[in-house]
């Protein structure tokens, strides 16, 4: 029983070093009369959320493997969340915190379910994260070319402060930089 028990916590700490820490936010979810377990990215989901981000951006990823490890492993202040679904993600959000902002660095929702609340409730999150850690704003760059995420900031509060020029490497094209400033 000993060595079970010795051997189990030996496997833990691997799996922890590993995969990172047990998730500690997590949550049961309803959004539109269906059922998700939101918790914390770890990297044993990257594999996944590239199959997601392929589905969202016809085929392509934005973001790489060793991008999301970069994030997830980040040294600063951080919360990436994923909302799943029968083990499968179907929506994420990236959130890093520098001083009093909480900056949104990746949201994406499966487009089978866009437009049904859970890009509104992930960012919600990130308010929640951002005032649990004393932020007075989020922030965020969206390409200028995509009106529909823009549509859901500025539903959420998010207004428009500048444009970053030739911001997205691959095609040159410009970003919105907006920025969501709390009042209370
Ligand atoms: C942008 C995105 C995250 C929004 O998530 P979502 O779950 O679809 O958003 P919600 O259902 O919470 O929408 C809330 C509001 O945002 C607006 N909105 C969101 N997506 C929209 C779209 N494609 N076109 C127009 N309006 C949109 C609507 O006003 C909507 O409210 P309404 O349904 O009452 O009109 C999602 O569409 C997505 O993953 N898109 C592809 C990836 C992407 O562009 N990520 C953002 C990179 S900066």
């Amino acid at each position: 029983m000993n060595n079970m028990l010795k051997k189990s916590s030996f496997l833990k700490r691997l799996a922890d070093f590993w995969f990172g820490p047990e998730t500690t936010y997590e949550k049961e979810v309803y959004l539109s009369e269906r059922r998700f377990w939101m918790r914390e990215i770890n990297m044993a989901d990257i594999k996944e959320l590239l199959t997601l981000e392929r589905e969202v951006y016809a085929g392509l990823t934005p973001w790489t493997r060793s991008a999301f490890l970069l994030e997830i492993k980040s040294i600063a202040l951080h919360r990436y969340l994923l909302l799943e679904k029968d083990e499968k993600p179907q929506a994420f959000i990236g959130l890093r915190i520098h001083g009093r902002d909480c900056h949104v660095t990746n949201i994406a929702v499966k487009p089978s379910l866009q437009g049904t609340g859970l890009g509104t409730f992930l960012l919600n999150e990130g308010k929640i994260f951002a005032k649990e850690n004393n932020c007075q704003q989020m922030s965020l760059e969206v390409r200028v070319s995509n009106l529909g995420a823009q549509k859901l900031y500025r539903k959420f509060g998010f207004v428009a402060r500048q444009i970053k020029k030739k911001y997205y490497d691959e095609n040159g094209e410009d970003a919105v930089d907006m920025v969501y400033e709390f009042e209370d």
